[in-house]
């Protein structure tokens, strides 16, 4: 249904802003922990991308890339991994090279999501 594609379409979008808002304020306040703005959007980025590639009832030709959805989901993973090790291994803070590269992945990511059309 149309509807609920739209639904995952905006929880995705807020998934995405809370995981790059928790990574900025992070960053921002020098504070290099993985909060759990982080955590939680990359736990909704993975659910609500994985609903999002189901095809519902849409046409095959409006389905996305499967390519896409490939590098997405590798992409997303990592991510996933990235913030959530530290939290599962109580870390206070993490390298800056690893926060810059959570950060990296997600900016990336999303510009996969807009640009790969
Ligand atoms: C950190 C992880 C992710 C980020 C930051 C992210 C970001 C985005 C962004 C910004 C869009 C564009 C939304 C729009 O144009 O309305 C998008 C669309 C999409 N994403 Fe993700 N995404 C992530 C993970 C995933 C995963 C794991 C999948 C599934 C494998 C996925 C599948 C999709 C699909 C299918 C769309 C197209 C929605 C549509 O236009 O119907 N995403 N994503």
């Amino acid at each position: 249904m149309e509807l609920i594609h739209l639904i995952l379409r905006y929880l995705h979008l807020i998934g995405f802003g809370l995981l790059i808002g928790g990574w900025l304020t992070a960053y921002l306040s020098r504070r290099l922990k993985v909060n759990p703005a982080m955590l939680w959007g990359a736990v909704v980025q993975v659910v609500t991308g994985i609903l999002l590639s189901a095809p519902l009832d849409r046409a095959e030709d409006a389905m996305p890339d499967g390519m896409k959805l490939g590098v997405k989901a590798l992409l997303a993973i990592l991510i996933f991994v990235m913030v959530w090790v530290p939290h599962w291994k109580k870390r206070e803070s993490s390298s800056k090279g690893h926060f810059l590269a959570i950060g990296g992945l997600i900016l990336v990511t999303a510009g996969v999501g807009v640009f790969w059309t």
